[in-house]
């Protein structure tokens, strides 16, 4: 089991107000899984990825990653586990400005575990989501399309044992965001874990589980069958 939530809460706390976010969550994802959490606007659905990405606490329950209790470890070790077991996309990209596409991807490179030929690696993650041709355009020189693309090849380059995609295609038009879903599909077909939020249902019929959340709980959690798109032998790692 790669992961497992059980019973997962999230109060943020501002002045003394309380606002009670997620109420308590509990479900596994498998290996190989590739799940889109869906619900309305304000449900809680970033919140728990920034919680499932490494990226914030909950407030209570437990999270185990690879059977590691994560609530338990310091900022320090929560962050380097986010650096070698996370890749995460973004709505708005994230992407480093006045910085080219190949240094965007090498970035990370230079603090986790594949040390050699970053550049190499780099450019052939970047050629495997077609950028080959933007690798020294700067990141305000590419459409949103590709800056999604970057933002995913960024994603994929430590090699995480899952990436977390919060809305990745809600700033796109709609042929670019197919493209994107396309990309995520094959990522999946290769065995890369994928959690997706959208609240598209075009998106989420690439995935293999819907969760669907409202008001901080499950009211889903459902199997659909998907068609595969990977070509046999095709390598994008
Ligand atoms: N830092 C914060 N402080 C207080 N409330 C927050 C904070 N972040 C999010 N919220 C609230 O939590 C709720 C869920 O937000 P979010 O997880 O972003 O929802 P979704 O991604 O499903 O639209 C919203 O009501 C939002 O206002
Ligand atoms: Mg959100």
């Amino acid at each position: 089991m790669l992961i497992q939530i059980n019973n997962l809460t999230k109060n943020f706390v501002n002045d003394e107000i309380i606002t009670p976010v997620l109420n308590g969550l509990t479900f596994d994802i498998d290996q190989g899984d590739f799940v889109a959490i869906m619900g309305p606007s304000g449900s809680g659905k970033s919140t728990l990825m920034h919680i499932l990405g490494l990226l914030d606490r909950s407030s209570g329950g437990k999270y185990f990653l690879e059977g590691k209790d994560v609530t338990k470890l310091s900022d320090d070790e929560l962050a380097g586990l986010r650096n070698c077991k996370i890749g995460f996309v973004f709505q708005s990209f994230n992407l480093l400005p006045r910085t080219t596409v190949l240094e965007n991807v090498i970035l990370p490179l230079t603090y986790a575990k594949h040390k050699q030929a970053p550049e190499n690696r780099a450019k052939k993650i970047l050629e495997s989501v077609g950028l080959g041709h933007r690798l020294n355009y700067f990141t305000n020189q590419i459409s949103g399309g590709e800056k999604q693309r970057v933002a995913i090849a960024r994603a994929l380059v430590n090699d995480p044992a899952v990436i977390f995609a919060d809305e990745p295609t809600g700033n796109l038009d709609s042929k670019s965001g197919v493209q994107i879903m396309e990309i995520l599909q094959r990522l999946n077909d290769l065995g890369n874990t994928i959690v997706l939020v959208t609240h598209e249902t075009y998106t989420s019929e690439h995935a293999k589980r819907i969760i669907k959340i409202k008001d901080g709980l499950i009211i889903d959690n459902y199997k659909v069958m998907r068609r595969r798109i990977a070509k046999d032998g095709e390598t994008l790692k």
